[in-house]
């Protein structure tokens, strides 16, 4: 039986869209599958290469959620859909602004009630907090998410913070100065999430979801790191204190505020690259002790 598909994203260096078409690939060659693509444009278009001032000003609307205005969806909101294939970025350990506004907009809410949802993820490597937000918005719009697949750059912390920097502010990707590995996502993790597309097709042809979040977690398709959460979790307490901070001064783009959105950048730096490592150590050291506790969180942040 023919089945129809929405998938939407937004990507601002075409990462993403790899990352979608590698994982639907299983599904574009069944002729009874329609896949409709929905790319989310913010107007205007959030710039890249970023300049320091624009990246950092994106953190208090990020972190608090406030959306930018996007071209009209394509959609009513009325279509039937059988599978919702939902493609997002952390921006400051929260969903993109374009995401947020997505989310947040009437006809998409439509869209989602009642109908399986599916997410996909690519980040660097801090998705988990900004995934419990993405849950809590299909939850509120009465979708139900069905599974999860996680894709990040898989080199050591502090030296994918460089080479995000650097391609985020310059375009540049490729390996420098020789241990700063490639920017983003290795392409073999790319190439190979198709894997995960033969399980959500699978799921679509029987029009059952029940058991594709565990089929996709037995799969590898969400590796959650727990030294990592642990950054996480404190980071997003202090983004939103700083958002408050920040949009006291006023709203995104305004002058008036960048003051406040550079002291925020010095802030950053000093905790990844001062405090974040002696974290780290503590997290190492205490471990051995908290391996129930690790195993909760994993099966927490795996959970739909
Ligand atoms: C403003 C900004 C903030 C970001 N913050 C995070 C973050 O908190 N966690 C993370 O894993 N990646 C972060 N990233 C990386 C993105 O999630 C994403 O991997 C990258 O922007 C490339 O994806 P895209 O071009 O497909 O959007 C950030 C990127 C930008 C532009």
């Amino acid at each position: 039986m023919s089945k129809k598909v929405l998938v939407v994203y937004y990507t601002q260096t075409g990462q993403l869209l790899d990352i979608v078409n590698s994982i639907t690939a299983p599904l574009a060659a069944d002729s009874e599958v329609s896949l409709v693509f929905e790319e989310l444009k913010p107007k205007p278009p959030y710039p890249f290469p970023w300049s320091s001032d624009e990246f950092f000003q994106a953190m208090p609307e990020s972190v608090k959620g406030i959306p930018c205005e996007l071209e009209p969806l394509s959609f009513k909101g009325q279509e039937d859909f059988d599978l919702l294939i939902i493609a997002w970025q952390p921006w400051y350990l929260s969903p993109s602004i374009p995401i947020h506004a997505f989310f947040q907009d009437e006809k998409a809410k439509k869209l989602l009630a009642g109908k399986p949802v599916i997410t996909i993820v690519g980040s660097r490597n801090m998705w988990v907090m900004a995934q419990e937000k993405i849950k809590e918005y299909i939850r509120q719009a009465n979708g139900r998410l069905v599974g999860n697949i996680v894709l990040y750059d898989k080199a050591p912390n502090l030296l994918s913070v460089v080479s995000v920097i650097r391609w985020m502010f310059l375009g540049k990707k490729e390996r420098y100065l020789l241990v700063i590995p490639p920017a983003g996502i290795a392409q073999d993790d790319i190439a190979g999430s198709s894997k995960f597309g033969h399980l959500i097709h699978g799921a679509l042809q029987n029009g059952e979801f029940d058991n594709l979040r565990a089929e996709l977690v037995a799969a590898g398709a969400v590796d959650v790191k727990t030294n990592l959460v642990m950054i996480e979790k404190r980071g997003i307490i202090f983004f939103r204190l700083w958002a408050d901070f920040i949009l006291k001064k006023g709203a995104y783009g305004s002058g008036s505020r960048i003051g406040r959105v550079r002291l925020f950048k010095y802030y950053l730096l000093i905790v990844l690259y001062l405090v974040s490592p002696f974290a780290s150590i503590l997290y190492l050291l205490l471990k051995p002790f908290r391996s129930k506790a690790i195993k909760k969180q994993i099966s927490l942040y795996q959970s739909n």
